[in-house]
Order: structure tokens, then C-alpha cells, then sequence
């Protein structure tokens, strides 16, 4: 048995090499495909940043509007979707519905279904960019009980997004450029992180040579989780929790709760496996989080400025500073996201949305490889040593 290395939770273990993303925790840096991530918000947007992942580069301005035209090409999902969508509960958690519907989408791309054929992985990449937004509003709707929006290709991948969350038949929802911005900026912030958990799922899944949609299903059951992308819901729920039991004042008595091991209470949206130092997209998603509250009018909103206090002490606490834990993308993106309306459950519904692309790009590229193998861990066996199976009535 000792044949192997164990490294329980991948600590020191490259699954893979990868060319997309590069992260240095120490600095608290992270580049897509070479270029800062500051650069990407401030200069490129959504669709520049998903062709960047997908094919290496940015685009120029002609293939930029060619692949934008791809992907509005294939917004809209099969009308029989929505009988899928009416077999769920209305109560249902949006990563519940989101989970099946993405999974359901492999059974009507029959042409599209072979993992191996480069033709039917760009296709299927197209597609599943394009109709996460619509997926994701229509699990929306559906538990809103309002009448499903249909995809409107004149807008932005972002407007087009708030308009089918936001608009109805009877009032066409007004997209303000500030909230498009900031929800572009959110999609491009989550777009990649290299070798993270619902990533390295999306590989092992299409390592068996399943169809692109389920492996990325599987991505999105696994990015569901409160220690993955589930934090930004998390985030804010903790940050609802000390609003209510008080706010600010509360802080001092929630961060005894933190570090006292037995109590099994974290301070979400804070730590990392990798950054060691601030998250880079925390940073830019307060920027963004203070653009947007402007905008509404919301400076004073008093979930920011609990936020920013708990910030300010965690930061200042020698039992984050000794294990280098600070916010991540998930301590602001709450925030922005409730501005813009989207509801507490939905959050992590954006990141998978936001997420699909990065999927997609390393499932490429693992399958492009020719080195790839199924992936398949070993094991140390801890249990039983052989033994005989013993008659019923003997045991
Ligand atoms: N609150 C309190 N203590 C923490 C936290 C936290 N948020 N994060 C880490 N620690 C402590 C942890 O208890 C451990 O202490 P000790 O050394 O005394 O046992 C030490 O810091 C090291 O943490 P770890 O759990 O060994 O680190 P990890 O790399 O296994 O976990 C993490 C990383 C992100 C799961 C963890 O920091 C965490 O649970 N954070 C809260 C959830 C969260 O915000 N997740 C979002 C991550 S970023 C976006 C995404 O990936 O989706």
C-alpha cells in the first residue's frame, strides 16, 4: 500500500498540466491566458474573456462580433424544457433545477453528443455558453410564478440576462448600463480559477468520455457547495445573521464564534486554498460593489458597510493574520448581486453561469491533450483483511 503518495484534499498534488489560468497565491495574483485579471475588467468584456479562454487569445473586433453572433445564435433552449422545469417544486433551491436542467440538456444535442469530436466539443461550448443565462432566469421565473422571458438577442450578454430575469410581457425591463457593467464584470471575475473543485470535477467527468453536457452538470452540483461557490449565498446569509442580531456591534462576539474551533462557524467569503494574501477579484468586486450602490442610491446600505467593518477587524485579528485568510470573490459578490435584485438563492446559480465558460475551456483542453487518461485515483485500503463469509444464522 505504500505504493502511492497520499494527499488528501489535493494539497500538493498537480492533477494536470494547464495552460489557461495562472494564479500566484502569495502575490495575489491571476492571469487568464497571460493577462492580469485587472486589465481583463477594466478593458474586455464578457464575450472578449470567453473567447480568450476558449480559443488562447482575445478576439479582434471582427472575430469578437462573429463569436458573439455564435453564441446569440443558440440563446434559446427547446420548448419541451419547460415541461422539464414544471416537474420541480417552485420551492425548489435554483441549484436544484439548475443541476437537472443542464444535465437534461444532453438528451436533445444528439449531433453534438461525442466528447472526442473537436466539431461537437465547439458546439456544444457555444451552446452551453449561450443558454446558461436563459436556463438560469427560468428557474428564476418559475419560482416566481411569472412567464418565462425569451432570450432578446439586440442586448449584451449581461443585459440580455437582467432582461429575462427582470422583465415581464406586460413591462419590458429597462437595462441601466451600470448594472450590465457590474454584472459583466461579476461574469468575467468567475469565468476561470484553474484547478478548482467543480473544475476538476468537469475533467474527471468528461475523462470517461461522457458528453460535454453532463460533464458540465456535474460541474454545477459540485460548485453548488457552501465551501465553493455556495460562500457568496453563505456570505451573505452571515452577513444577514449579525444584521439581525444587531450589526456592527455584533461583530466582536461573531469573530469570538469564528476562532473558537468547537462552534463550527466560519467567517464566509474569507480564506482560500490558494491565495495566501487578497483575493484579487475581492478587490475589483468592491470597486464594482461601490459603483453599484451609488448608482441605486444605496451608499449607506447597511449590509456594505457591516461588511466593510467585519473586513476592517478580520484583517486586523492575529487569527486571520497567522493563517493569511482574506476575502475572497465571494465576501462582495453577494452584495452586488442583492443590489441588482438578483435573489439570495440565485447567487450561486450566477457563478455557474459565470463558471461555464472556464469549464468548458479546460475540458478542452484536456481532451486535446494527447496525453489524457481517464482520471482514476488510487487509494491506501484501510478496511478489512480477507475473510470468509460466514452462514446467516452465524453472525
Ligand atoms: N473562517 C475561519 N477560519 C478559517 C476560514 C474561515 N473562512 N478559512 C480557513 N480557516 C482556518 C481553518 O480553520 C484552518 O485553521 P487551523 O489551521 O487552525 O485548523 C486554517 O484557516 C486553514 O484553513 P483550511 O480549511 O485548512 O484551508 P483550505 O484550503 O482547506 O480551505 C476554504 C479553503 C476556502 C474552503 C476555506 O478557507 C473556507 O471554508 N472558507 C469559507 C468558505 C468560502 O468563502 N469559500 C469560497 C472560496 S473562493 C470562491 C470559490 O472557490 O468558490
Amino acid at each position: 500500500t505504500g505504493m502511492f503518495t497520499y494527499d488528501p484534499g489535493f494539497l500538493s498534488t498537480a492533477a494536470t498540466q494547464s495552460a489557461i489560468t495562472y494564479i500566484d497565491g502569495d502575490k495575489g495574483e491571476l492571469l487568464y491566458r497571460g493577462y492580469p485579471i485587472e486589465q481583463l475588467a477594466l478593458h474586455c468584456d464578457f464575450m472578449e474573456t470567453c473567447h480568450l479562454l476558449l480559443y488562447a487569445d482575445l478576439p479582434t473586433a471582427s472575430q469578437k462580433e462573429q463569436f458573439s453572433k455564435l453564441v446569440t445564435n443558440h440563446t434559446m433552449v427547446n420548448e419541451q424544457m419547460q415541461f422539464f422545469l414544471r416537474g420541480f417544486r417552485r420551492d425548489a433551491h435554483p441549484m436544484a433545477v439548475l443541476t437537472g436542467l443542464v444535465g437534461a440538456l444532453s438528451s436533445f444535442y444528439h449531433d453534438s453528443t461525442d466528447i472526442n469530436n473537436p466539431q461537437h466539443r465547439e458546439i456544444s461550448a457555444i451552446r452551453l455558453i449561450a443558454k446558461m443565462p436563459t436556463l438560469v432566469a427560468m428557474a428564476y421565473k418559475y419560482s416566481m410564478g411569472q412567464p418565462y422571458m425569451y432570450p432578446q438577442n439586440r442586448l449584451s450578454y449581461a443585459g440580455n440576462f437582467l432582461h429575462m430575469m427582470f422583465g415581464t410581457p406586460c413591462e419590458p425591463y429597462q437595462v441601466s448600463p451600470v448594472l450590465e457593467h457590474a454584472l459583466d464584470r461579476i461574469f468575467i471575475l468567475h469565468a476561470d480559477h484553474e484547478q478548482n473543485a467543480s473544475t476538476s470535477t468537469v475533467r474527471l467527468c468528461g475523462s470517461s468520455g461522457t458528453n460535454p453536457f453532463a460533464a458540465i452538470a456535474a460541474g454545477v452540483a459540485c460548485l453548488w457547495g457552501p465551501a465553493h461557490g455556495g460562500a457568496n449565498e453563505a456570505a451573505l446569509n452571515m452577513l444577514h445573521d449579525i444584521q439581525a442580531q444587531g450589526g456592527v456591534e455584533k461583530i466582536g462576539e461573531f469573530i469570538r464564534q469564528v476562532k473558537d474551533k468547537n462552534s463550527g462557524v466560519k467567517l464566509m467569503g474569507f480564506g482560500h486554498r490558494v491565495y495566501k494574501n487578497y483575493d484579487p477579484r475581492a478587490k475589483l468586486m468592491q470597486e464594482t460593489c461601490n459603483q453599484v450602490l451609488a448608482e441605486l442610491g444605496l451608499e449607506k446600505d447597511p449590509l456594505f458597510k457591516l461588511a466593510k467593518a467585519l473586513e476592517k477587524i478580520a484583517l486586523e485579528d492575529d487569527y486571520f493574520v497567522q493563517r493569511k485568510l482574506y476575502p475572497n470573490v465571494d465576501f462582495y459578490s453577494g452584495i452586488v448581486q442583492r443590489a441588482i435584485g438578483i435573489p439570495v438563492k440565485l447567487f450561486t446559480g450566477v457563478f455557474a453561469l459565470a463558471r461555464t465558460v472556464g469549464w468548458i475551456a479546460q475540458l478542452n483542453e484536456m481532451i486535446g491533450d494527447p496525453e489524457y487518461k481517464i482520471g482514476r485515483p488510487r487509494q491506501l485500503f484501510t478496511g478489512a483483511e480477507r475473510r470468509d463469509v460466514p452462514p446467516l444464522d452465524q453472525r
